[in-house]
């Protein structure tokens, strides 16, 4: 089974993420053929700095490769070392009715939030779908807000193949169900462009200072408390499992404690998660050069697989004639 993922270099990377995303990629590795990208062509929608975006597409391969993805398991590489993939986006843009993307509620979210429209903010689902389809995407974990780009994606080449036939593999899209949304810290979407994000790799106090900002209930000391739905508890539980879950259960119901001590609580059960991964990042931010050799390695892997796709694209569509 061929398990795909993208994540655009748009910012600092952060815990829903990881939880959303690359974690299951990281667990994928063991047992199935997996493919993860940095989606740089799909940063130019909200970074116009070019400077900047390079910084960020450098950043992000370094996070990913600390945080687990391996190099010898995964097909690991930057979206536009491939450049088939911008041949394939036109080729659907074919097979793209307007109402598919008119009807997408990233694109719709993102102009009601006062981002400038253009272009390729409208048409990002038809390169989105040019990643899936050119890598043969059998299944792609994402986060809830990815699902429906994954259905526009599954849409595009039914009608493909209806036209042509069977060439283009129809993918699915996969949910982690309990982390399904990981909440920011005003208890909205966390999101790199909703300033509300927990990042993964920031420094100690400012993590603290980040963390005692969720916006959490107001409740006197000694009275019981609700964890359900509290903000700290949602991004605890992400961290925890069994007696030590029961065991933060307990304390909320019991009273007695202030939500700033189950900040404080959070924070420490973060910093230890990520330990870790914090020691290999430093030694892949030490060895850039490495990580570029990785992602060259990985984009002539990547190629590879893309080659005949695109050839059979071309010859059906006449493109090669
Ligand atoms: P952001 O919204 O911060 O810009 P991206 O759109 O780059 O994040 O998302 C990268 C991946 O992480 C996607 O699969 C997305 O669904 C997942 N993801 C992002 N935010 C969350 C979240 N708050 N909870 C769960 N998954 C998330
Ligand atoms: N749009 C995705 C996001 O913001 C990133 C992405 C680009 C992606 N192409 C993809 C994810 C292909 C999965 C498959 O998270």
């Amino acid at each position: 089974m061929r398990v795909f993922t993208g994540i655009q270099p748009s910012g600092d990377l952060h815990i829903g993420n990881y939880f959303g995303t690359i974690k299951q990629m990281v667990e994928a590795q063991k047992n199935s053929e997996t493919f993860a990208f940095i989606a740089n062509y799909h940063a130019m929608t909200s970074v116009n700095d070019g400077k900047r975006l390079g910084e960020l597409t450098m950043q992000c391969a370094t996070d990913f490769l600390a945080l687990g993805i391996d190099p010898n398991k995964s097909t690991f590489w930057v979206q536009s070392d491939v450049k088939e993939v911008l041949e394939l986006y036109w080729v659907l843009s074919s097979f793209t009715p307007m109402g598919f993307l008119e009807r997408a509620h990233s694109y719709k979210d993102k102009t009601a939030r006062g981002q400038a429209t253009n272009h390729s903010l409208f048409s990002y689902p038809v390169l989105m779908a040019a990643d899936m389809l050119l890598f043969g995407a059998e299944v792609v974990p994402v986060g809830k807000d990815q699902i429906q780009h994954v259905e526009i994606a599954r849409d595009i080449a039914t009608k493909f193949n209806n036209q042509y036939g069977d060439i283009l593999i129809i993918p699915e899209f996969r949910v982690q169900e309990e982390v399904q949304t990981v909440p920011g810290i005003d208890g909205q979407k966390m999101s790199k462009s909703y300033g509300n994000i927990v990042n993964i790799f920031g420094e100690e106090k400012k993590q603290m200072k980040t963390i005692k900002k969720i916006v959490t209930e107001n409740v006197a000391m000694e009275e019981p408390k609700e964890f359900e739905n509290c903000n700290v508890y949602n991004m605890a539980k992400l961290f925890l499992e069994g007696d030590n879950l029961i065991a933060l259960q307990n304390r909320y119901k019991k009273g007695g404690e202030g939500h700033g001590h189950f900040k404080i609580y959070l924070g420490e059960i973060m910093w230890e998660y990520f330990k870790e991964f914090r020691e290999k990042r430093e030694y892949y931010e030490k060895n850039q050069d490495e990580v570029r050799e990785i992602l060259k390695m990985g984009a002539n892997k990547a190629r590879e697989v893309a080659q005949p796709i695109i050839e059979k694209v071309r010859s059906v569509t006449g493109i090669s004639y």
